[in-house]
C-alpha cells in the first residue's frame, strides 16, 4: 500500500520563476511511477503580480498555514522590478526562511561536467562541495533602519544578529552533514579579524568540532576564502559561514559548476516544512522567453524528492540532468542552444525512460 501523499506546496514566484517551476513540474509527473507515496500538489500565487494586486505580499495566517499544512515547498524565483524596494520578496522569501525557522541553506556546487567549469584544469573530482548558510539570522535580522533619509545626515544602519544558539545550531549540523557523508574536513569562512563578534563563530566552531574527531577544522577569512575557492576549490568539502557570506560564496561556487542556472538548494529545519529553490534570482530579462535554464529547479526538486524519502526519484532526476548535460541539451548559459522547455523536456524524457 501507498504511504499517504507528501503535501507540497508551488511557489512558482516572479519574472523566470514561473519558467523554471513549469519545467520541474513537468520533470514530478515524469518521475512519479518511481515514487513511494502520492505527492499531491498545491500551487499558491504570492509573488510580486499577487503583491501588486491584493496590496498583502503574504499574510501571517497564510505564512503559518505553510508550516502547519504541507510538508515541502517549491520556490521559483522572488523579485520584480515593478516593486524597486523588493519588500515582497522579503516578505515572503525571508519570511519564510525566518518565520518557519529554515536556518540551514544548503548549498551544493557538484561538476557534473568538465566541460562547464570555466577553472582550467579542474575536473569533476575537484569541485564537489557543499555550503551551510546560517539561514535565519546575521546582517539579514532586519535590526536597523534609516534615519532622516534623503538628507545631508542620513543614517543607515543595518545590525548583524549572531546568536550563540543560532551560530552553533548550523556549524553543529555543518559536522553532523559531514560526518554522515564521510567527509574529512569542515571549513568555516568569517572575518573574526576585523569584526570581533565573529570570535563566536571561531569559538563555536572550535567546541563543536572536538566532538567530531574525525573531521579536521579549517578556519578562514572570508576574503581570502573567495580567493581559495577559486585557486584551490579541492581543498573545500563542506563550508559553514553566516548569512551575507553564505549568500555570497554561493553564487561564486555555482559559477566553479556552471553558473546560477544550476545550482539547487535546500532551505531545512529538521522535522519541519522545508522549503526547495534555485540559488537564482527571477533574472527579469529572461522572464517568459524560453530562456532560461530549468536545471537548478529540477536539481532543487532532486533535493526535494531525496528529502522526502524518495531516493529512486531523486536519482533518476540526477541521471537524467547530468546525461542531459552529457549531451549537450543544455540552455545558451551552459553553452547550449535549447530553451527552456526544451531542456525540461530532454530531462522528463529521460527520467520517464528511467522510470519504465
Ligand atoms: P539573478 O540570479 O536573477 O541573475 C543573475 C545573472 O544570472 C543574470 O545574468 C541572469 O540572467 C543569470 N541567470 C539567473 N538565473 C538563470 C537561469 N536559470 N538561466 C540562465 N541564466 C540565469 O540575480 P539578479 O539579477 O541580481 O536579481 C534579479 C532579481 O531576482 C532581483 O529582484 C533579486 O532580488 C531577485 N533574487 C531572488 C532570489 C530568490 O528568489 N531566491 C535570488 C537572487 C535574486
Ligand atoms: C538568495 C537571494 C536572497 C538572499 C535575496 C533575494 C533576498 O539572493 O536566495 O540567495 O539574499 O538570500
Ligand atoms: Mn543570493
Amino acid at each position: 500500500m501507498r504511504s499517504p501523499a507528501v503535501r507540497l506546496a508551488v511557489i512558482a514566484g516572479d519574472g523566470i520563476g514561473p519558467d523554471v517551476t513549469t519545467e520541474a513540474l513537468k520533470v514530478l509527473d515524469a518521475v512519479r511511477p518511481l515514487l513511494n507515496s502520492g505527492i499531491s500538489v498545491e500551487h499558491l500565487p504570492y509573488g510580486a503580480e499577487h503583491y501588486l494586486s491584493t496590496g498583502v505580499s503574504i499574510s501571517p495566517g497564510e505564512m503559518s498555514r505553510l508550516g502547519s499544512e504541507f510538508d515541502v515547498i517549491l520556490v521559483g524565483a522572488l523579485g520584480d522590478p515593478r516593486v524597486p524596494g523588493n519588500e515582497h520578496a522579503r516578505d515572503i522569501l525571508l519570511g519564510m526562511r525566518f518565520k518557519l525557522d529554515l536556518y540551514v541553506n544548503e548549498r551544493p556546487a557538484r561538476l557534473f561536467d568538465d566541460r562547464l567549469t570555466p577553472l582550467k584544469g579542474k575536473s569533476a573530482s575537484d569541485i564537489d562541495l557543499v555550503i551551510f548558510r546560517e539561514n535565519t539570522e546575521g546582517l539579514y535580522a532586519g535590526i536597523g533602519g534609516i534615519f532622516k533619509q534623503g538628507t545631508p545626515d542620513e543614517i543607515a544602519i543595518a545590525e548583524e544578529v549572531n546568536t550563540r544558539r543560532g551560530v552553533e545550531r548550523i556549524i553543529r549540523y555543518a559536522f553532523e552533514w559531514g560526518r554522515s557523508h564521510a567527509k574529512t574536513r569542515v571549513t568555516m569562512a568569517d572575518k573574526a579579524n576585523a569584526i570581533p563578534a565573529h570570535g563566536l563563530w571561531r569559538r563555536a566552531f572550535e567546541e563543536i568540532g572536538e566532538e567530531y574527531p574525525e573531521i579536521n577544522r579549517d578556519t578562514r577569512y572570508i576574503d581570502a576564502m573567495a580567493m581559495d575557492l577559486i585557486r584551490t576549490p579541492e581543498s573545500f568539502q563542506v563550508i559553514v559561514t553566516g548569512n551575507l557570506f553564505g549568500d555570497i560564496l554561493s553564487d561564486l561556487a555555482s559559477t566553479l559548476v556552471g553558473g546560477l542556472g544550476i545550482a539547487p538548494s535546500a532551505n531545512r529545519n529538521p522535522g519541519r516544512v522545508e522549503m526547495f529553490e534555485p540559488v537564482h534570482g527571477s533574472a527579469p530579462p529572461l522572464a517568459g522567453k524560453d530562456r532560461a535554464n530549468p536545471m537548478a529547479a529540477i536539481l532543487s526538486l532532486g533535493m526535494l524528492l531525496e528529502t522526502v524519502g524518495e531516493q529512486d526519484a531523486a536519482s533518476a532526476v540526477e541521471s537524467a540532468v547530468r546525461s542531459a548535460i552529457a549531451a549537450g541539451a543544455v540552455t545558451a548559459d551552459l553553452g547550449g542552444s535549447l530553451g527552456t522547455r526544451a531542456v525540461g523536456d530532454a530531462i522528463a524524457d529521460r527520467v520517464r525512460r528511467s522510470a519504465k
